[in-house]
């Protein structure tokens, strides 16, 4: 199996040699960077078209967890377009975080349409290392479609950790590899590493469900979710919160 995998990428890889040469002369990120926050508007209306009912559920327990201040401070964690601040109730207080300062522009589009929020600041930061990010300082940490684009989703996970105050939830929905041995995973292996330069680092084979299960939180609920855009090699997704 490994070698048909090996064999597959190297075709793959062969039909995309000017994208992969790009890549290894520096010019393909720049490049990605760039288009990568038009792709994601256009994905994010149709991800939240078929979504929405369960982001609505899970972001309604947002209510009620607000802090000493009376709102409910809100981390966006690769904060993206702000596909998801139509779905939280007055009263947060955001502030995202991105390494990408090119989705600027469709954040600040996603902020006018959402006036019901307050808008603390954009830090233009990985999740690996949120220094400007006091400890404790959130109520609230989300995460929807990040885990997989990160370099290091344990050293996120512990800096969500870090920045979450005692109590404080971590939602998430985040897409995983395809079951063990099946024909769809093994062409997540075969595509993954084109889809990575493509899709601005996102890994399809990453086990996202086993990362939260080692990270130490005090309480983990999550369910899982089948594919949701059929076209795409992107597998299963889990949706759940976390307690700190
Ligand atoms: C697929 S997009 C999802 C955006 C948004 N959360 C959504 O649900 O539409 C992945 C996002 O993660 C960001 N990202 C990539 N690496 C990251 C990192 N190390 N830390 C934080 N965010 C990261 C990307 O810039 C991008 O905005």
């Amino acid at each position: 199996m490994d070698a048909l995998v090996r064999l597959l990428q190297l075709l793959v890889l062969l039909l995309t040699l000017p994208l992969h040469l790009m890549a290894l002369l520096g010019l393909w990120e720049p490049l990605c960077k760039s288009y990568f926050p038009y792709v994601m508007d256009v994905l994010t209306a149709k991800n939240n078209r078929k979504i929405e009912s369960k982001k609505r559920e899970l972001f309604s327990q947002i209510k009620g967890l607000a802090g000493a201040s009376g709102k409910v401070a809100l981390l966006e964690l690769g904060s993206g377009t702000g596909a998801n601040f139509q779905f939280y109730p007055a009263g947060c207080r955001i502030t995202c975080l991105d390494p990408n300062p090119h989705f600027q522009t469709f954040l600040t589009k996603s902020m006018a349409e959402n006036r019901h929020l307050e808008y603390e600041r954009f830090v233009v930061a990985f999740g690996e290392d949120m220094k400007e990010l006091a400890d404790g300082s959130m109520d609230v940490v989300v995460s929807t479609l990040v885990l997989c684009s990160v370099q290091s989703p344990k050293r996120v996970l512990q800096e969500v950790q870090r920045v979450l105050r005692p109590g404080g939830l971590f939602f998430f929905w985040e897409h995983m590899a395809e079951p063990q041995g099946s024909w769809a995973l093994l062409w997540q292996q075969v595509l993954e590493p084109t889809w990575k330069h493509i899709a601005d680092g996102c890994c399809l084979t990453r086990e996202t469900r086993k990362d939260l299960e080692s990270a130490k939180f005090s309480e983990l609920q999550m369910e899982q979710h089948p594919p949701l855009l059929k076209w795409l090699p992107v597998g299963p997704h889990i949706m759940g919160k976390a307690v700190k």
